[in-house]
């Protein structure tokens, strides 16, 4: 349920995220009547400027802000909107923020005072912001949760040091560490999915599946966005999070409820089972300049020597009983042909006999775009000769849900966190055991051990790496055969 009485700050209020992200997301909400009663939103950051300035800004990031429907809405959720701004490391700013926020709870009727502190900031201040916030703006008798995102370090010991810092200043029970991918409704999906079908969880297991790929990808490149990327890379843009939590919910035990601490449990418990990367099980690119767009190196903001790498594709071993043997590939890339993200699961083939080059069963969990499940199956020809031909079971939400709306990841996830339910979100030990399976490859890329490894080149708008197809087949993918 959500409580009354809450002021929601969001600090970073001018970056990038807080635009495209955090404040369309708080919108989204609000025009669904998914906010508290009487909230009330405090932007800050460092840049100065009036509310009428602040308010302005805000309008711009709202789409179709001028529709009938949204515009009225858009009037009132500006109408609880203000901005005060300060610095991130001095303890006056943060008590300027604090005097802001009490103005609002001294009009309160009840005593219940909640507040829920956004940082949509850059890594390099979360330490000093959170230990601000705790000192300053932390109230005794009443609610505090916040919300943080990623770079949650850079491998396992530089994420140790960041938990350990926020942690001692915030309770886990008051951190929301997020993950956009847990709030899109397909991976909210794989919970439904699987438990509540007998008919999937059979089969789900090593004895069935042959192989998994999960990909990730994405038409453009780091466009305006490499400097940051450059220090990170596509393995921990998106592979050390997004994936392999989508990974440890499709291949976790059962939980036994729905309790945030039990599907966590759960996912922890297979993550600790995946042994650390191989370097042979790695494949990397950097994409090069092709039908008129530029390529990595020719981003101003790369070092011209960078080997960064723009695709990955890693594959995985989970040590259990259940899928010992099965590889996941986890593969990502920036600059490739297509918006994809999709889970693909590859049964094993038939038994030989009575058919032969049949093609796999495979079912594929369309994340995005356009949410979809669909099974291939093989059946019969209809006519008077039998002949087995592939075909779909298909359930593509926008035809079998054409009404609903499906909300996104962020919406989702704001009111999870409004409602202080962790379930959609990354717990500490998770993150540990999740950079404990990538750091070694990392810091080989890096070069901690010798010379970094050349990621292979790719053209910009291609399908990745030549090199993927004898990847994928060395884990015994097999294409579906057609008709
Ligand atoms: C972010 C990455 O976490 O996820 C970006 O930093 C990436 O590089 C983005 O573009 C993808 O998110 P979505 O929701 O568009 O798939």
């Amino acid at each position: 349920e959500l409580k009354e009485n809450t002021v929601i700050i969001v600090l970073g209020a001018s970056g990038d995220l807080a635009k495209k992200k955090t404040f369309p997301a708080l919108f989204g909400l609000y025009r669904n009547g998914y906010l508290p009663k009487d909230v009330k939103i405090v932007g800050y950051a460092r840049t100065k400027m009036d509310d009428a300035e602040y308010h302005k800004r805000i309008t711009s990031y709202i789409k179709n802000k001028d529709d009938e429907e949204i515009a009225p809405k858009l009037a009132e959720f500006i109408g609880f909107s203000s901005y005060i701004s300060g610095g991130y490391e001095d303890d006056e700013s943060f008590q300027n923020l604090n005097k802001h926020i009490e103005s609002f709870e001294a009009n309160y009727q009840t005593k219940e005072k909640n507040r829920l502190f956004y940082l949509a900031l850059p890594p390099s201040v979360f330490i000093p912001v959170s230990a601000h916030l705790k000192k300053n703006c932390h109230i005794k008798d009443g609610v505090n949760r916040i919300i943080i995102e990623k770079p949650f370090g850079k491998d396992r010991e530089s994420c140790a040091t960041l938990l350990s810092s926020i942690k001692a200043n915030w309770h886990e029970d008051e951190t929301f560490r997020i993950d956009h991918y847990l709030g899109k409704e397909m991976v909210k999906n794989l919970l439904v999915l699987r438990f509540a079908n007998v008919a999937m969880s059979a089969g789900w297991d090593k004895n069935s599946i042959s192989n998994v790929q999960i990909t990730f990808k994405e038409p453009f490149g780091t466009e305006g966005r490499g400097g940051y990327f450059d220090e990170f890379g596509i393995i921990r843009d998106i592979l050390q999070n997004h994936l392999l939590q989508v990974l440890s919910i499709l291949t976790m035990e059962r939980p036994v409820s729905f309790a945030a601490e039990d599907i966590r449990d759960e996912k922890v418990k297979v993550l600790r089972c995946i042994p650390p990367i191989e370097r042979e099980d790695a494949l990397l690119g950097q994409y090069v300049a092709a039908n008129g767009k530029p390529g990595y190196l020719d981003d101003d903001t790369v070092p011209h020597n960078s080997v960064c790498p723009t695709y990955a594709a890693t594959t995985l071993w989970i040590n259990n009983p259940r899928w010992e043997g099965v590889p996941f590939i986890l593969k990502a890339g920036k600059a490739l042909n297509e918006a994809k993200v999709e889970i693909r699961i590859q049964y094993k083939d038939v038994t030989q006999g009575i058919f032969k080059d049949i093609s796999r069963n495979e079912l594929v969990l369309r994340i995005q775009p356009s949410e979809a499940v669909y099974l291939k199956l093989n059946t019969k020809m209809p006519g008077l000769i039998t002949r087995a031909i592939p075909t779909e079971m298909d359930l593509t939400y926008k035809r079998r849900f054409a009404e609903a709306v499906i909300p996104e990841a962020y919406e989702a996830l704001i009111l999870d966190a409004l409602k202080g339910d962790h379930s959609n979100f990354v717990r500490d030990d998770e993150l540990d055991a999740a950079w404990k399976i990538f750091t070694p490859i990392l810091h080989w890329i890096e070069g901690r051990h010798g010379p970094s490894p050349r990621p292979v080149p790719y053209p910009y708008g291609s399908r990745g790496p030549k090199e993927l197809e004898a990847f994928i087949n060395k884990y015994g993918f097999k294409r579906t055969t057609e008709g």
